[in-house]
């Protein structure tokens, strides 16, 4: 395969059949979203908002990109902007782990660190993502800069809805009986679970919760910290349509780790703790008689572990 720049790097990625990790009953099945430049799904969202800004001339050429970010978002950035030649600022909780930073400047990015409001090192809270935000509207405010603001940017739903879901059909050859994400921004699980009702209404979509902090599962928050960088802010995405989600299934910290290291030696697949969460989610919906004995649960392998 020929490609012209990194821009085409994004997206198209494989569909694994997890048989080493699991066993059955059904089978899962993941998007290796890992292999994308930036080393992770968000690529496609950095990618779908940044071209549509440009095409409507809300980035200018030359115009600076700000953005708070779990690091994953701003590396997506930092490929797509490197490609378009924009300047790229980030904002992140220092309670991200510090590899992100790293590759962000490796990159190209000015990294802005903000202090954490109420979580700890590797545990990143809604209230400590909401004071990274903050930090950068006020910067994009200074610079003149375009605000991605990918909680509320569309086109990171629609990203999904006319990629990746499209992909798992294609790759996969017939309907998906299950779909299983872990919800940051919500635009995966958003737009994937739309693309794949539209092809068959009865799949049954499933986000995942990280345990103490399932507010799309209707409970208070007991447990604002966990281990699942990225994901479970203890709050509904603002662009949240519940009519997509048919259950929302919870994982502990323990699992988390458990299934990392699983994934790891089993299956050759160094991933991230939300990849983790969301292969043990999957094989727990398989596994509690829900589905057909023969059901496909398809799934996202979020990030790479090289991350943490
Ligand atoms: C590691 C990781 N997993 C999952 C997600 C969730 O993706 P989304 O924002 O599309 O819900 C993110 C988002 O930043 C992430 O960083």
């Amino acid at each position: 395969m020929l490609v012209t720049s990194a821009l085409d790097l994004i997206g198209k990625t494989p569909l694994i059949t997890l048989s080493r990790a699991y066993s059955g009953p059904g089978r899962i099945v993941a998007k290796a979203e890992f292999l994308q430049p930036g080393g992770s799904v968000k690529d496609r969202a950095a990618k779908a908002i940044l071209l549509a800004a440009r095409e409507d001339c809300r980035l200018r050429p030359g115009m600076p990109v700000v953005e708070m970010t779990s690091g994953n978002m701003g590396a997506g950035l930092a490929v797509v902007c490197a490609t378009l030649n924009h300047p790229l600022v980030v904002t992140m909780s220092a309670g991200n782990s510090p590899a992100r930073a790293k590759m962000l400047e490796g990159l190209g990015a000015e990294v802005v660190l903000v202090a954490q409001v109420d979580g700890s090192p590797g545990q990143v809270t809604g209230r400590d993502v909401e004071a990274a935000a903050e930090a950068a509207r006020a910067i994009a405010d200074e610079r003149d800069g375009f605000y991605v603001d990918q909680f509320h940017a569309a086109e990171g739903i629609t990203a999904h809805e006319t990629t990746t879901g499209p992909e798992i059909l294609e790759q996969l050859g017939r309907p998906v009986d299950g779909w299983v994400a872990a919800v940051g921004t919500g635009c995966t699980f958003m737009g994937v679970a739309k693309a794949l009702k539209a092809a068959n209404s009865a799949t049954i979509c499933a986000v995942v919760e990280p345990y103490g902090c399932r507010p799309l599962a209707g409970e208070p928050v007991a447990k604002a910290r966990h281990i699942l960088q990225g994901i479970g802010y203890g709050a509904i995405p603002p662009h949240w349509d519940p009519t997509l989600m048919d259950l929302s299934l919870v994982v502990s910290d323990d699992e988390a780790e458990k299934w990392r290291r699983k994934l790891a030696i089993e299956e050759g697949l160094y991933v991230g703790y939300s990849a983790a969460a969301n292969v043990c989610a999957a094989a727990n919906l398989l596994q509690s008689g829900r589905l057909e004995a023969d059901a496909v649960v398809a799934t996202v392998l979020c990030d790479t572990g090289l991350k943490y």
